[in-house]
């Protein structure tokens, strides 16, 4: 088939999200988000987060379904996030796949989620002016509340390798911590951006935990944000102890420098160390201010092209997943069939 009308189910964490392609082209991308649910908790809770994809996937795949003018029957295949993601949560996407797979006849693909994150691209080609999708080989970095992942994608369909992961919080959850502690609401990543506004990103330094004990690190280009995040809570304390007060504008400032230099000296090094001119960014932490500025000039100063998909494509969402199922399809990839389960640690 060459333009392939693919479904995509997506409830890694706690976005509910059903996206309809066909071929690269996007048809609908409908989100149900359970953030406000978790709000109160400082951070997603799993258990809240599957029982609201199971309230939200019937209604969210009937819209994305109207949005995108089809019907369940005129669908050539199906694809759902298997992993990596919170298990409870996985399995209520994998579960209504099988069963939509089952009762239409359909072929059903697992799929990465990360992987997805790079999918996303895609969809942007030639849309609405933009420039054409990222090509092959790139370096892609995924920051969310979820992952921290910096991936070589040789190939979408069967060649992506992890370059290096978080050892402990990802970016998105260090934002969230650190927001906790400054008193702001969830999720933090917003409100630290805006309360950074009009702060002195130098005013203090806080440790980048750019290189990591050898025993401790797995792949080259490991994370490390647990570090960033004591040193913030310490330094907080200490002035609080000695009665001062919190310059917050200052203090957002600093540790979202802090946050964006790791996560970009980490991708652009990658990009240098491996002749990989391009960079892809994805995850909700792209939408942080600084992280998206400093993108821009580090990859302008090393000659790395630099795509980010706009954001309802970058925060978690179905019609990655579908743009990802519909290049299997495309590749002339077997379905999946129906004995795989949610993934919950799903390598790349
Ligand atoms: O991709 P996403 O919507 O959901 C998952 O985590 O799966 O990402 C949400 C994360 C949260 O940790 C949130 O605090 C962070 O992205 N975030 C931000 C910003 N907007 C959202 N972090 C930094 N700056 C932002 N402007
Ligand atoms: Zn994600």
């Amino acid at each position: 088939i060459r333009e392939p009308l693919v479904l995509g189910i997506e409830t890694s964490c706690d976005e509910t999200g059903v996206g309809v392609v066909r071929g690269t082209t996007l048809l609908s991308n409908v989100i149900a988000s359970s953030m406000e649910e978790h709000a109160r908790y400082g951070g997603v809770v799993p258990e809240v987060a599957a029982r609201a994809h199971l309230e939200a996937l019937a209604p969210t795949l009937r819209r994305a379904l109207d949005e995108a003018g089809v019907t369940l029957d005129d669908l050539d295949a199906i694809a759902v996030t298997s992993g990596p993601g919170l298990a409870g949560a996985l399995m209520v996407g994998v579960g209504a796949a099988k069963a939509l797979a089952v009762s239409l006849d359909t072929p059903l693909y697992a799929v990465n989620h990360l992987v997805g994150h790079v999918g996303a691209d895609i969809l942007t080609d030639g849309t609405s002016g933009a420039d054409a999708a990222i090509e092959y080989p790139t370096v892609a970095l995924l920051v969310s509340g979820g992952h921290t992942s910096l991936l070589l994608v040789r190939d979408l369909v069967d060649d992506v390798e992890l370059l290096g992961e978080t050892i402990d919080d990802a970016a998105g959850e260090a934002f969230d911590k650190v927001a906790r502690l400054l008193g702001l609401p969830y999720p933090g990543g917003p409100e630290i951006d805006r309360a950074a506004v009009g702060g002195d990103p130098t005013a203090i330094r806080f440790p980048r935990g750019l290189s990591l004990p050898k025993d401790m690190i797995k792949h080259r280009y490991d994370f490390s944000f647990s570090g960033l995040k004591t040193a913030v809570a310490r330094w907080v304390e200490r002035e609080r102890d000695e009665g001062r007060e919190i310059p917050l504008a200052d203090v957002a400032a600093s540790f979202r420098e802090a946050v964006a230099d790791v996560l970009l000296t980490k991708a652009v090094a990658a990009c240098t160390d491996l002749g990989v001119p391009r960079l892809l960014l994805g995850g909700g932490v792209v939408a942080n201010a600084r992280v998206r500025e400093l993108a821009a000039e580090r990859c302008a100063a090393a000659g790395i092209r630099l795509r980010i998909p706009p954001l309802s494509l970058c925060t978690d969402n179905g019609a990655m997943i579908a743009a990802l199922g519909a290049q299997l399809v495309m590749a002339g990839r077997s379905p999946s069939g129906l004995g795989f389960g949610a993934d919950s640690t799903l390598p790349v």
